[in-house]
């Protein structure tokens, strides 16, 4: 073992005691986490939110489910206390309380839907390590579910919010879309938000891009299923995309800080907009500072995510690895010197986790 190797002695244990309750815990909520990933997943929630108590033979057979599976992770969620026991009839009992941030329907509070990221990023762990080692990132190709999982999370955080909590307060760009616009959305991903607003607008004709031929079939097939006239999707590098059409609307859902060239493309998404255009982009509400993110709830989680996912994207692709966090400062900083003059940065209480940022010429 090398001499840096050799750990300092502990001087207060009960520090040392408190770290150890801290870490407990930390496995637990991890372990849970996992646990809360698979209900999502099976509809477990989803189904006992609907049900009185009852046992598990009964909770697996309305779930679809095999009972000695869900009796164990019934086992996690009344340990992890998600769930309540009564141990006289062995029945189980999803709360109310906790079924508002658990089930499908509840849309962009389902933070069981966010646990299913932690499983899809544990899927590259080797090649990570690598990556700790040797540098260089890791593609999209790897991780598995990403876009149906990210499409997910999005859809509810994002989908019908936009057009009933967030246009509402910009009067002027939703009376433009109902009249009838050009809008880009840039790494539409699997493309349910542009789905949305296609529908909500039929007289605006909607583009998304993504690199990524997977989420892009998807979204083409769900299009077509729907018979919509005015959206179209296309695979496609950002950096490839030609185009002589100025946009009167370009959109980024948390996109641009997975982005290997963010520089080169905001100048090009500044190039493609209309004089009079705007560039709406969503993305993680945090500092450029770690000392001012301590605050911030989802701080951990934000952190794991860039260096999991978005900042080894970018890498993987000899990119710039800004990373999740990259922050207000440093995403005005970049906005500025693509061009754009005007940057308003506004926050929604339906979104603990992101910042929209409204962008004029
Ligand atoms: C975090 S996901 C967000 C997807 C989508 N906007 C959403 O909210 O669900 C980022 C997306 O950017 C896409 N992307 C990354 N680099 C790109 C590039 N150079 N050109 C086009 N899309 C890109 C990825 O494929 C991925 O779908």
């Amino acid at each position: 073992m090398c001499k840096s190797c050799i750990p300092r002695i502990p001087t207060d244990m009960g520090k040392a005691e408190a770290f150890a309750g801290q870490m407990i815990q930390t496995i637990n909520a991890g372990a849970l986490s996992a646990m809360i990933s698979i209900g999502h997943r099976c509809r477990l929630f989803d189904v006992m939110a609907a049900m009185e108590a009852a046992d598990s033979k009964t909770i697996a057979e309305n779930a679809g489910l095999n009972e000695r599976y869900v009796r164990e992770w019934l086992g996690a969620m009344v340990s992890g206390r998600i769930i309540n026991y009564e141990p006289k009839n062995q029945t189980y009992e999803l709360p109310a309380e906790h079924a508002l941030f658990l089930t499908r329907q509840a849309k962009e509070k389902n933070m069981a839907a966010i646990t299913s990221m932690l499983p899809v990023w544990s899927k590259v762990e080797d090649q990570i390590v690598e990556c700790f080692e040797k540098g260089g990132g890791v593609p999209y190709e790897q991780y598995g579910r990403f876009h149906e999982v990210m499409g997910e999370i999005s859809q509810a955080s994002v989908g019908e919010n936009l057009t009933e909590l967030v246009l509402p307060n910009f009067p002027e760009l939703e009376a433009r879309l109902k009249e009838g616009i050009q809008v880009l959305d840039i790494g539409c991903g699997d493309g349910q938000i542009l789905l949305t607003l296609a529908q909500a607008f039929p007289n605006s004709r909607f583009l998304g891009i993504d690199l990524c031929e997977e989420p892009i079939a998807g979204a083409q097939a769900r299009a077509a299923e729907l018979g919509l006239k005015n959206l179209w999707y296309e695979a496609r590098d950002l950096l490839d995309f030609k185009t002589i059409q100025n946009f009167d609307l370009i959109t980024a859902f948390d996109v641009i800080h997975d982005l290997a060239f963010p520089d080169k493309v905001l100048s090009l998404v500044h190039s493609w907009l209309k004089e009079d255009g705007l560039f709406l982009m969503m993305d993680i509400h945090a500092s450029s500072y770690l000392e001012k993110n301590l605050d911030n709830p989802f701080a951990p989680f934000l952190y794991t995510a860039s260096t999991l996912h978005c900042m080894t994207v970018s890498l993987s692709q000899g990119g710039m690895g800004l990373g999740t966090v990259w922050g207000e400062e440093k995403a005005s900083e970049m906005l500025l010197e693509a061009g754009f003059g005007n940057i308003r940065i506004e926050r929604f209480e339906h979104d603990l986790l992101d910042s929209y940022y409204f962008c004029k010429k």
